[in-house]
């Protein structure tokens, strides 16, 4: 196919190819990156918002507990003054207001609070903590539909849990009253009671790995359009243009128009081919001479 085409059009023809598959293997590649991009920054958020409340736990235990037990009479219920898990998910709820899609979340089968029961991912996680299968979790999950990066910590039992998740009799009146005796207690030391998990979108990381790599393909095409051009009017101008010229002025001279001349302004095969013709035209009218003697 390419055999019948003109010089021009088969330059064209294979630089297309040549674009077509630079652009599939940049774009793949690009691709393969940037998922990997998409991957490190979801990590690097997670991980930002982990240390954040972790430090935030370091606090209430170091400074606000001491001084709550200091200052709260021993039978009033305050457990906002000493409990990790009620004030980070606390905090985590102010912090929805402005990052909705951000959750962060303490998750268990056996839950004081109803809004903290696992769901059927967070029962498989919690499930692989209890089995030794890891000390931390982290990659993709979904959750209503959404993709997100979600990291995730064991909570184990240690004796100071006990005195709010043993029995409803052992719990201070007041946690009984406001969360029920249904579930949420039996903890036994060293136990997985629970999870840590935050989850960070990923979709709005997604979309900008796709934008860049649009913007990307965008300046590619344009920058391979304006070389194609150029090799194409190169290729006229340099082989196409003088090569026409070379068959008109050997057709004249075939037809007996002897005195044409071959104009070849460059310095190579062009100039090779009107120099042979040249000395064939040479060559050709002495014959003639010849033959008219
Ligand atoms: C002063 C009482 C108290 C102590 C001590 C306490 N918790 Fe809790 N815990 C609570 C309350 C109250 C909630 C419910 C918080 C809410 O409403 O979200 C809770 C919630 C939780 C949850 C989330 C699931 C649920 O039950 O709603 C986990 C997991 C948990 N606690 C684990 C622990 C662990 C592990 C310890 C020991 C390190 C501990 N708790 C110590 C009172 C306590």
């Amino acid at each position: 196919m390419l055999k019948n085409m003109s010089i021009r059009k088969r330059i064209v023809v294979m630089l297309a190819v040549v674009y077509v598959l630079s652009l599939v293997l940049a774009v793949g590649g690009g691709g393969y990156f940037l998922q990997q991009d998409v991957e490190r920054e979801a990590r690097q958020k997670t991980e930002l918002f982990a240390t954040v409340m972790s430090n935030a736990a370091r606090y209430l235990h170091n400074v606000i507990r001491p001084k709550a037990e200091e200052l709260v009479p021993e039978d009033a219920y305050f457990p906002e003054g000493s409990v990790g898990v009620i004030m980070l998910t606390e905090v985590a709820r102010y912090i929805q207001q402005q990052y909705p899609e951000y959750i962060f979340r303490f998750a268990s089968p056996n839950p004081l609070n109803p809004d903290n029961l696992s769901n059927d991912f967070e029962d498989k996680i919690i499930a692989g903590f209890e089995d030794g299968k890891y000390e931390a979790w982290q990659g993709f999950a979904e959750r209503d539909g959404k993709k997100f990066y979600a990291v995730a910590k064991p909570l184990i039992a240690g004796s100071d849990c006990i005195s709010c998740h043993d029995t409803p009799d052992v719990a201070h009146p007041s946690q009984v009253e406001r969360y029920g005796t249904r579930s949420g207690y039996g903890y036994l030391e060293g136990d997985v009671v629970g999870a840590r998990f935050i989850y960070v979108p990923t979709d709005v990381i997604q979309k900008e790995a796709i934008k860049r790599i649009m913007y990307f393909s965008a300046i590619f095409s344009v920058f391979f359009l304006l070389v194609l051009f150029a090799v194409d009017r190169f290729v006229v101008s340099s082989v196409v243009k003088p090569i026409e010229h070379i068959v008109d002025v050997a057709e004249d001279i075939s037809r007996g128009k002897l005195d044409r001349e071959f104009h070849v302004e460059t310095n190579d095969e062009i100039k090779m081919l009107a120099d042979a013709f040249d000395r064939m035209k040479v060559s050709l009218a002495k014959a003639m001479d010849i033959l008219r003697q």
